[in-house]
């Protein structure tokens, strides 16, 4: 099991009112898996994929990576497990401004503390593979919102993380830019690569295999679409 969640809380005291955004949480997602997770708005999506990605701590709770509880990691210690171990996709690309397509895929690498020429290495095969490399040194004003997802998405993969969250990758973007935002997503699934990403609409939720809903906080279904049964191999004629 990549990811579980244990009884995990994010409550939020704002004033008199305590606000439950997540509400004993628990969940566990495996490798390889890609998840979809839907809900009305306020419903706790987004602080779920925050405190299940380690962006934010949750209140209540324990969350483990690869069985390594990180509720008990400081916060250096969180940055650098989330630098090596999680890519996050957000709803607005997130880019550093005025930096290059180069330049913003490889920030992790930088932190990661890779060399430069390996740096370049990487950064300019992941960009090749979202299809970017004739944008290479442009810098997010010079792209449409659809590339600047791309470069987003090259980003987050470039470490190699056991886990992809997306909050609403394709809520920005026509349906065509849309569609090849998750061509790429389905690709990176079909590869072995484990997601969980928030999205409101129906028909991207059915790229994926698992749908887990949630309202006030809570996690009201949690369901596996059935795989269509591989057909089998034609077997030798037995006497
Ligand atoms: N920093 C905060 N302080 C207080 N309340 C917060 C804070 N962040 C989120 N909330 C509250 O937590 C609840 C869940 O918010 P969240 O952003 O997770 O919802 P969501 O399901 O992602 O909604 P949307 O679909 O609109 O993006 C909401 O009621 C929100 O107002
Ligand atoms: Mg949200």
């Amino acid at each position: 099991m990549l990811l579980r969640l244990n009884s995990v809380s994010k409550h939020y005291q704002l004033g008199d009112t305590k606000i439950r955004a997540l509400d004993d949480i628990t969940v566990e997602i495996e490798r390889g898996e890609f998840v979809a997770i839907m809900g009305p708005s306020g419903s706790g999506k987004s602080t779920f994929l925050q405190v299940a990605s380690m962006l934010a701590t949750p209140t209540g709770g324990e969350i483990y990576l690869k069985d390594i509880d990180v509720t008990q990691y400081n916060e250096v210690e969180r940055a650098q497990l989330r630098n090596k171990e999680i890519g996050f996709i957000f709803q607005q690309f997130n880019l550093l401004a005025k930096t290059s397509t180069l330049d913003n895929v490889r920030l992790p690498l930088i932190y990661a503390g890779v060399s430069e020429r390996e740096q370049k290495r990487r950064s300019i095969a992941m960009i090749e593979r979202v299809g970017l490399l004739d944008r290479i040194n442009n810098g997010p004003a010079q792209l449409s919102g659809g590339q600047q997802q791309r470069v987003a998405i090259a980003r987050a993969l470039i470490n190699e993380p056991a886990i992809i969250f997306a909050d609403e990758p394709t809520g920005n973007l026509d349906s065509k830019s849309g569609d090849e935002i998750m061509k790429l997503l389905v690709n990176l699934h079909k590869e072995g690569k484990t997601i969980i990403m928030v999205t409101h609409e129906t028909e991207i939720a059915d790229f994926a295999q698992r749908l887990i809903t949630f309202h006030d906080g809570e996690i009201i279904s949690d369901t596996k679409k059935r795989t269509k049964k591989k057909t089998p191999k034609k077997r030798k004629a037995s006497k």
